[in-house]
C-alpha cells in the first residue's frame, strides 16, 4: 500500500484534481471533507461531533478524523494506491497516518502541495457548486454544468456548501496557514514535498502533478 497526499489551502483545487487523478490513474480516493460531510448528513456520532467544528471553519479533532481515515486504510486492499485529499492537516494527524501505515505495511509516496494565492482560492470558492450525491465539483464560470444547476454525472441538483460563506472561508484559510504549515515543513524536510502551481485549469494542474509523480 502506498499513499499520495494532496495538500493545499481551501479552494486550491484538491477535490478537482483528485477527480482527474482517480479517473486517469485509478487511485483509491479518501477525501476527509467528503467523509465528514457524509457523516454529518447521516447524523452518525462522528458527524454530530464534527458538525460544530465544520460550521465554524475549524478543524475537527485529530482523533476523530484519524480514526475515520485509519479505518478505511485498515479495511482496504494491501496493494492499493491511495490518494488522500485533505488529510493529514496537523502533525498529530500525520503521526496517526504513519502509525496506521506502519501497521498495514504502507508508505507515503509523495505529498503534492497545490500553490494558489489566498484571494484566488477565495474567489474560486465563491463560485463553487457541488453535487451532494456524487461529490462532483463545478464552478459558475470555470466549470459550468451542461444543464444549469444540475450535475452532469448523476442529474442531482447542485448546491453551495454550508461552510462556503465568506466569513467561514476566511477562517478556514487562516486555520490552514496556522495548522498545516508544520505538516508541509515535515514533508519538505523528508524530501517528499512536491509543490505544484495551482493556476491554469484543472486538467493543466493535473498534468503538472502527473509529471512530478513519475
Ligand atoms: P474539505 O472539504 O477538505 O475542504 P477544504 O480543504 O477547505 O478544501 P475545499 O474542498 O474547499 O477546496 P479544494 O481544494 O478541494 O478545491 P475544489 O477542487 O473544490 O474540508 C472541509 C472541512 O472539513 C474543514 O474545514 C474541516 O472542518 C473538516 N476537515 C476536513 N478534513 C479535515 C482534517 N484532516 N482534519 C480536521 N478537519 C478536517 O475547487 C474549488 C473551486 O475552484 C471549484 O468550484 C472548482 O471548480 C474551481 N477550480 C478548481 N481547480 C481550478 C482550476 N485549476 N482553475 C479554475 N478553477 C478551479
Amino acid at each position: 500500500m502506498d499513499v499520495v497526499i494532496l495538500l493545499g489551502a481551501p479552494g486550491s483545487g484538491k477535490g478537482t484534481v483528485a477527480a482527474h487523478l482517480v479517473a486517469q490513474r485509478g487511485f483509491m480516493l479518501i477525501a476527509s471533507g467528503d467523509m465528514l460531510r457524509d457523516a454529518v448528513t447521516r447524523k452518525t456520532a462522528a458527524g454530530v461531533e464534527a458538525q460544530v467544528y465544520m460550521t465554524d471553519g475549524e478543524l475537527v479533532p485529530d482523533a476523530l478524523i484519524g480514526r475515520m481515515v485509519g479505518d478505511v486504510l485498515r479495511e482496504g486492499p494491501a496493494d492499493a494506491h491511495y490518494l488522500l485529499d485533505g488529510f493529514p492537516r496537523t502533525v498529530a494527524q500525520l503521526d496517526i497516518l504513519e502509525a496506521t501505515l506502519a501497521a498495514c505495511g504502507g508508505t507515503i509516496a509523495a505529498a503534492i502541495l497545490l500553490e494558489l494565492d489566498d484571494d484566488e482560492a477565495t474567489e474560486r470558492i465563491a463560485g463553487r457548486r457541488v453535487c451532494p450525491a456524487c461529490k462532483a465539483v463545478y464552478h459558475v464560470v470555470a466549470k459550468v454544468p451542461q444543464s444549469d444547476g444540475v450535475c452532469d454525472t448523476c442529474g442531482t441538483a447542485l448546491i453551495q456548501r454550508d461552510d462556503d460563506l465568506p466569513e467561514t472561508v476566511a477562517q478556514r484559510i487562516k486555520i490552514y496557514h496556522q495548522q498545516t504549515s508544520e505538516v508541509i515543513e515535515v514533508f519538505a524536510a523528508r524530501g517528499l514535498l512536491k509543490p505544484v502551481v495551482g493556476t491554469g485549469g484543472g486538467a493543466k494542474v493535473t498534468e503538472r502533478i502527473l509529471k512530478v509523480l513519475t
